[in-house]
Parts: C-alpha cells; structure tokens; sequence
C-alpha cells in the first residue's frame, strides 16, 4: 500500500502523523480519533492556487466546508487566502463566529430558507448562487427590504454525466441542483437577476459531482457554461463576467486510485474557455472553484481500537473496532472503499485478510470488506486513511454513540478542534415531559422475570 505524503512508519514499527505516534494520540485523546494532518490541508491549499492561477488570469478558490467545516478549519482556510463556500445557515455561522470575512463567503444551498437568505443578505455574503427561481424571487424581495446589493450567480445545470457515484453525481438533467439550460429557466433566471432592483449579476456556477477522476466531464460541461455566458451575451448584450467550475476533484482512498492533477484540469479547462472567448468575442472570465474533498480527504486519518475478532472459519475474520458508521456513513451510503493498517505493528507483514466492522447493530456496518493485515488482537489500533472529508461533517449518533474527537496535528504538535462528545453531551437537548416522570413513578414493577434458575 503506498502511504499518503504525510504519513509516515516509525523504525519501530509504528504510525506516525504530523510528527504525533499513533499509540501517544490514542492515549491522549481516546479513540475513535479524527486525525488531521494541518501541514497537509495548508499545502493543497497552495497548490491548488499556484496550479490555477498558471492557467488563469483570475481566479478565486472557495474551500467548500461541506467537507469539513470547524471554526478551525474555516480560520484555517482563511489563514491561506482561500474564500468559503457554505450551503448552510449553520455552516454560514460557523464561518463567520471563525472571523471569514463574508465578501469572501459563498452561500450555496438548493432550499435555502426565509430566514437562511435574510442571514446571508444581512452578513452580506460574497455570493448568493441561487438555485431555483423560487430562491431568486425570495432574494430579489429581500434584497429590496434591506435595501442591500446582492451579488449573484446562478446555479446551471449542464446536463454532464460525471463518472461517480450516481449519488454524488449533480450535474444530470435529473437533478434537484441547478437551474436547466435546455429547458430554459437558466435563461429566465437570468433575465429576472438582470431585472431586479437590487440583484447584480456577477456569472454562472456549476458543480457536476464529487470524487471526479477524469478531467474529460469538466471540459464538456465548461463547454456547455461557456456557451450559455455567450448566449446571454448574445441575447441580453450582458457579460458575465465569473464563472465557477464548482468542486469534486478526486482523491486517493485506494493506491490504485489515479486523480487528475490540477495542472492538466487547469490546462485543459482554460483551453475550452480561451478558445470559447475567441469565438464568442468574450473577456475571458474571472474562474471560481470550490474544492473540498481535495483540501481535506487525505489529510484525514480515523484512529481505532480493536475490542473483539470473530474468526467464523472458512468463511469470515471480523475484526470489531470501536466506531463505524455513525462517523463513516460513506461506506453505507456509497460503498467507498478505503484502505487500512494496524497502527500500532506497522510493519509487520499482512498474513491474513481480514473485514473490520464496527459495533453499531446494523449487519452492514462494515468499514473496510476485505484488507490484509497482521493478526489483530483486541488492543491493537487500527487506522483507517482518507477520513478528513464528509465523515466528521457527515457523522451522527446512531445507536447514541458520542462523536469522536477531532484533532489537528503538526510538527509533533496534536490540538483538539472538536471535544468528543460525553454521555452529557449527548443529553443536553433532551427534555422529559414533566407528565412522564409522573406514570413513571407509578409503575415500579420490575419487567425482567425474576432473576435465578427455578429449575
Ligand atoms: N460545490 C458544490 C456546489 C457542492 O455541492 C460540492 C459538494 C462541492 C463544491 C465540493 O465538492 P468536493 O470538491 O468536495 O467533491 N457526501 C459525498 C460528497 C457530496 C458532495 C456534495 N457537494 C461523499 O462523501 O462522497
């Protein structure tokens, strides 16, 4: 298995992330543990910028918190001259209370609520990339009430097949995101921004899925955008002069995963823009992007204990691990597939193929199907790799199981972001009618039969 950049095996044989052992992480913070490489995150950062602005005149890249999104993440993404896309009043206050400056927010989100556009409109959000024409007229009402210049994008539907998971895949015909081009509302939509009093049309969006890893679906699809921004040139004499290409460039989970890199994305997205500019008679636009898996998703590491094997022979080892789908939905929801070692033995040869299942009462609550590995005992640590998106963010409390910690590690430095959550924690919201207690204290009649053998 070939390691992520940032991690690394110690001479005796264990994990080591950002400068912190696994076994020190484990016993300091507990696990199941979220670990988030920072240098990692800083760098993609970088990188994605130096890429683009190569290929680019002008481009804004906007980390999509969806992802991840923590006060320290968003201030660290600030640190880092990126801007914020959020599709959330939560996510929106979360960005804020970390200090982003809202010029740099993007409010995104196909259901926005009344009072989710009146916080976006009285922050003054960057963007509003408005996704229906139900939104739009909200906005334009609410924009006047304020009395606040909105700028807009518009959220097109390119009608691109993206080879992924059909449930991650956003840009087909059939799809709840987006406004059509074929079937013309994108169009109305843009005649009703340019009509509206205090709405100002800055340029179109679109986001054709997530974990891409062919360049090939964003060529068709900025194909598509760039001639919609020449038909509303063409037909309103109107330039738009933004265009944002979305987000989901795919990551590493598995060593045979191959991502594009961004220099060919830029390279040969540019290419489509350049050449539809010279045609259309077009300024070549301002580019936005909004990637979040690709800042996150392999700086994230999700340390286990085992507790328990069940070696069913001939058919099946489970190796049973302290957390599972309620902090990784993703296995359930889009059979991802990961890759794992023992934490703690690194370098001891894998001789046995194991599955590592979690201890939720669900059959399917598998992490990982089939991987090799040493003989696990209860104990060991197991870690999973490519956690650091859409698993803290997308993680629940089935069973009432309290979330993990989340930390960021650097330099041998580990400092939490997230406190696990407590047995208290998880109480906090619950309220008890005060009539309940009431039958409560009536019925104190055991309902186990009494204990013993009568035999
Ligand atoms: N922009 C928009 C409008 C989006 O809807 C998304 C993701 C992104 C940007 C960022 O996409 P990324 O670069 O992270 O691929 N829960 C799924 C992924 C859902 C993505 C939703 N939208 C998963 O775990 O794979």
């Amino acid at each position: 298995m070939e390691l992520h950049r940032h991690i690394q095996i110690t001479d005796d044989g264990e994990l080591e992330i950002g400068g912190c052992r696994a076994t020190r992480l484990a016993r300091d913070f507990g696990t199941p543990l979220h670990i988030m490489d920072e240098m990692t995150m800083r760098s993609k950062c970088s990188e994605i910028k130096r890429s683009l602005s190569k290929h680019f005149p002008r481009v804004f890249v906007a980390y999509a918190s969806k992802a991840f999104c923590t006060l320290a993440m968003c201030r660290l993404v600030h640190e880092e001259f990126l801007g914020l896309d959020v599709c959330s009043g939560g996510e929106l206050y979360t960005a804020i209370e970390a200090g982003i400056p809202p010029e740099n927010i993007l409010f995104h989100g196909n259901c926005k609520t009344l009072s989710e556009i009146e916080m976006g409109v009285r922050v003054g959000v960057g963007r509003f990339i408005v996704d229906n024409l139900d939104e739009l007229d909200l906005l334009s009402e609410i924009s006047r009430r304020f009395r606040r210049r909105v700028h807009v994008q518009i959220r097109l539907n390119p009608g691109v097949e993206a080879h992924t998971h059909h449930y991650i895949q956003t840009g087909l015909i059939d799809s709840k995101f987006g406004l059509g081009i074929t079937d013309g509302q994108a169009m109305k939509a843009v005649e009703r921004t340019l009509a509206s009093e205090y709405l100002v049309l800055e340029g179109v969006h679109i986001h054709i899925g997530s974990q891409i890893l062919a360049v090939e679906p964003y060529v068709v699809a900025t194909q598509v955008v760039m001639d919609f921004v020449g038909d509303v040139k063409e037909k309103f004499g109107y330039s738009l002069r933004e265009v944002n290409l979305g987000g989901g460039f795919g990551v590493r989970y598995k060593s045979t995963d191959t991502p594009f890199s961004l220099d060919e994305y830029a390279e040969r997205v540019s290419e489509v823009i350049r050449e539809s500019c010279h045609i259309q008679r077009l300024d070549f636009p301002s580019i936005m992007v909004e990637p979040g898996r690709y800042i996150v998703g392999e700086a994230g590491t999700t340390l286990y204990t085992v507790h328990a094997i069940k070696d069913i022979p001939g058919v099946r080892k489970y190796v049973m691990v302290d957390g599972g789908m309620s902090e990784n939905p993703r296995v359930t929801l889009y059979q991802a597939e990961y890759e794992a070692i023992l934490a703690n033995r690194a370098l001891e040869e894998p001789v046995v193929t194991v599955t590592i299942a979690g201890k939720h009462c669900e059959e399917g609550d598998v992490l990982i199907s089939d991987v090799d590995m040493p003989r696990a005992n209860p104990g060991d640590l197991v870690a999973v790799f490519t956690t650091g998106a859409y698993h803290y963010s997308m993680s629940g409390n089935y069973n009432r199981y309290p979330r993990p910690a989340v930390i960021f590690v650097r330099a041998g430095l580990a400092d939490v972001v997230v406190e696990r959550e407590s047995y208290v924690n998880l109480l906090a919201r619950d309220r008890m009618p005060a009539r309940l207690m009431q039958i409560g204290a009536r019925s104190s009649e055991p309902h186990l039969p009494a204990a013993g053998n009568p035999g």
